[in-house]
């Protein structure tokens, strides 16, 4: 059987609508799974909505409404967002599922087998925002004298018996995994804020609540649910077997693993520390990494609903196009910083890149053979230049993009994937076709050849960013499923198609021309 491979997202608060920074987690996420199945891995990709906790009872009570009704209206519009968008989870989790509680209180039985857990009382400031407990070391007064959480989110004096984890027991340990294993925690940026937070000391964790009854009930405590962490960071291993299913447990979530969490860098430390923490002391084995993606800014400025510049991810999809949304906010962000995104930015890189650089690429390509061979497939002569143009096109798109994806950098499978492009672009000018067509009609049909072949293997390697407009163009050209992988990239199918005697048609084009919005309009 091929090696597994286990990638998450963050599950989200489902306490309001989704936004752009949801939708880019996903998508990026959702790049790195399609590409690790590309590889033949067999690949278990979860997501899915975190459903407990103050953040969500609270809203609801505003709202007037029951926890449980919130969370269901609002996990559905995340799922909804997913499936427009393309997602291809394997599972979309919800931490209000009974197996899901079921796992929750198997980890905490464990841990407290373990020792790690006793009754205190709590004393000090929570962030309901962050679902976040913080040391009066880190509180910061904001502009109005208000204390603030180190993110900038209010915090408040919070007094109440609790549960306790023995996280302090765990500095030493979580130092040994940063030093032994310097992949665990990525970028690199982040992996130093966590040594330095690690560093200075790590106090025991508050894991229950007894002021409010939303979350998973803490065993044989009943007056107490557990914090919210313990319970969303628990998802990971549910969605893999535990703790019933050990088969399950041994394929997806095994010791040594490759199992790689992808987050945003604001949610590092619970990833990073908290998790590894738990999972030490339950007997469970690590994942692999923890990627802490950046924030997306809107022009640069944090998105926020007061400044009504919160983007709804399934709107521009709309407006732009599914995949036009997919390959600009990978292409425009390198992974592991933060972005901006705006409506020139989306516009301009969907009309030179994809539509100009590859569309008409394929747009020219193919019309010239349906015109003038009647669709039939050219005839294959290579020579050198076409050779070269072949064999860089083959490297970037076998060898190069899956690197890329395997070391988290979809922007740079992306640049990989612009530059053969590019390259295809300077080859079909330098070599005129449409001069050939009366002087050489032989070497025309070779030139045509390799474009097409070509144009195959680019658009196969480049499906984990674009998969619809990517399965219609090799659809149209007749690339069979089995060469839509990286491995099958360098396959004869050329001469196959050729020999049953396939024809291709004009095409229509793949990525129709986005334009500018006009400067009074609506514009986010
Ligand atoms: N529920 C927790 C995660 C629990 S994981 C066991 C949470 N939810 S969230 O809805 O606030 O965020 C979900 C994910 O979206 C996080 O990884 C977060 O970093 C990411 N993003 C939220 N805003 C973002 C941007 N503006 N840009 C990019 N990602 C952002 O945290």
């Amino acid at each position: 059987m091929s090696r597994p491979f286990t990638i998450t997202t963050a599950i989200s608060y489902p306490n309001g609508r989704p936004h752009i920074g949801h939708a880019y987690e996903a998508i990026a996420t959702d790049a790195i799974a399609r590409a690790a199945r590309m590889m033949g891995r067999d690949v278990y990709f979860q997501t899915g909505t975190d459903e407990h906790g103050l953040k969500m009872a609270q809203t609801a009570r505003a709202r007037g409404i029951t926890p449980a009704e919130l969370a269901e209206e609002m996990s559905s519009y995340f799922k909804e967002m997913d499936d427009t968008l393309g997602i291809s989870y394997d599972r979309f989790i919800r931490t209000t599922e009974p197996a899901h509680h079921c796992a929750s209180q198997a980890i905490w039985q464990a841990m407290a087998d373990a020792g790690d857990l006793y009754t205190g009382r709590y004393e000090g400031w929570y962030s309901v925002r962050d679902e976040a407990y913080y040391g009066a070391e880190e509180i910061v007064e904001g502009e109005n004298g208000e204390k603030l959480s180190p993110q900038g989110t209010p915090v408040e004096w919070t007094v109440e018996e609790s549960w306790f984890f023995r996280l302090s027991k765990y500095q030493e340990p979580l130092l040994k995994l940063y030093a032994e294993r310097p992949e665990f925690i990525q970028p690199e940026s982040r992996r130093n804020e966590v040594l330095r937070f690690v560093e200075a000391g790590l106090q025991d964790l508050s894991v229950s609540r007894s002021t409010f009854d939303w979350g998973v009930k803490v065993p044989g405590s009943p007056d107490h649910v557990m914090y919210v962490w313990v319970d969303a960071l628990t998802n990971y291993i549910t969605g893999c077997g535990y703790p019933d299913d050990a088969e399950r447990m041994a394929r997806y979530w095994p010791n040594g693993g490759d199992i790689v969490h992808i987050i945003g860098k604001d949610i590092v430390r619970f990833h990073a520390v908290y998790w590894p923490a738990f999972l030490m002391s339950a007997g469970i084995p690590l994942p692999r990494t923890v990627f802490g993606h950046g924030f997306l800014l809107n022009r640069g400025t944090k998105m926020s609903k007061s400044l009504g510049n919160v983007v709804d991810p399934l709107d521009w999809a709309e407006r732009y196009g599914v995949d036009q949304l997919r390959y600009f906010l990978l292409a425009e962000v390198n992974f592991g910083n933060d972005g901006s995104y705006s409506t020139e930015a989306i516009v301009q890189r969907a009309n030179t890149e994809l539509g100009n650089a590859f569309g008409n690429l394929a747009q020219r390509t193919l019309s010239f053979i349906a015109k003038n061979l009647e669709g039939r497939l050219p005839v294959r002569t290579a020579n050198a230049d076409d050779e070269i143009l072949l064999d860089m096109v083959c490297q970037a798109a076998g060898t190069d993009m899956p690197a890329a994806f395997e070391r988290l950098a979809p922007h740079e499978a992306i640049q990989a994937w612009l530059r053969a492009v590019f390259a295809c672009n300077q080859y079909i000018d330098a070599q005129a076709p449409w001069a050939l067509r009366k002087t050489d009609p032989a070497r025309m049909e070779a030139v045509l050849a390799t474009l097409y072949v070509a144009i195959g293997r680019l658009a196969v390697a480049i499906q984990p960013v674009i998969p619809g407009s990517a399965a219609k163009l090799l659809d149209h050209i007749g690339v069979p499923a089995d060469a839509r992988t990286y491995e099958g990239l360098a396959a004869n199918w050329y001469a196959e198609l050729q020999s049953a005697g396939f024809t291709v048609a004009t095409p229509t084009p793949l990525f129709p021309r986005l334009e500018m919005p006009a400067e009074d309009s609506e514009d986010v």
